[in-house]
């Protein structure tokens, strides 16, 4: 063999190991962009649950998930009240009446702190954080084959006292909403919410 034939030979080797390595990393990519995009297209509001507990380590990971959401100035103005006993879920029950509590097994309540809040108009930031957080655990809460239901509290007069009060909050905690969950009774069709008409390019 030639000396150009070796060393065409192992130019054509590298080549392929390239490709290959390149494929397999574009394929990582994919996989990796189409679980989340997956992961959020359904996602779906879960109401009814079977009577299966959820996992202390379960819970302590989608808490996780919801502190990983982006905050205004990174105040991260959040505390999560996480309610698993049945005497508890009962008294918001109670207290909530859209709060789907009746079958599930755990609630998260998620609760802007105003002590970590900013000043002036950055406080109100803490709606949009805690909203932020309450996604992420939507979709965590769905990654790890649990339903859930975002049940709004704050600003309804007829619930933010009395939920506050169920759950012994203090003065600068404020509940935003009940994130009621279990394991899912049930299979829930997610919803097509897809409408090009809201959508404007470069100007409305
Ligand atoms: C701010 C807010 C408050 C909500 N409050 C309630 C509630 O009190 N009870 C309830 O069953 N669902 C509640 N939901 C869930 C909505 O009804 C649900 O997200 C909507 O119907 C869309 O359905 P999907 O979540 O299945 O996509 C609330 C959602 C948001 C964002």
């Amino acid at each position: 063999m030639k000396k150009i034939d070796y060393v065409l030979i192992t130019l054509g080797l590298a080549a392929l190991v390239l490709a290959a390595s390149c494929s397999q990393a574009n394929r990582k990519a994919d996989a990796g962009d189409s679980a989340v995009i997956e992961n959020i297209m359904t996602r779906t509001s879960v109401r009814q649950f079977t009577s299966r507990p959820i996992a202390k380590d379960t819970l302590e990971m989608i808490v996780r998930a919801g502190m990983a959401a982006p905050s205004a100035m990174n105040k991260q103005p959040w505390a999560f009240v996480v309610v698993t006993e049945k005497e508890m879920l009962d008294s918001l029950c109670a207290v909530h009446p859209y709060s789907n509590l009746k079958t599930a097994t755990a609630a998260i309540v998620v609760c802007g702190d105003l002590e970590k809040a900013g000043k002036d108009f950055v406080r109100e930031y803490w709606i949009q954080d805690c909203s932020a957080a309450t996604e992420n655990i939507l979709l965590a809460a769905h990654a790890l084959g649990l339903g859930a239901v975002w049940c709004g509290v704050y600003p309804n007069p007829n619930v933010l006292p009395q939920v506050t009060r169920v759950l012994g909050l203090p003065s600068w905690v404020i509940p935003l909403n009940i994130i009621t969950m279990g394991y899912p009774a049930g299979e829930s069709q997610p919803k097509d919410k897809w409408k090009p008409e809201n959508v404007h390019y470069q100007r409305w």
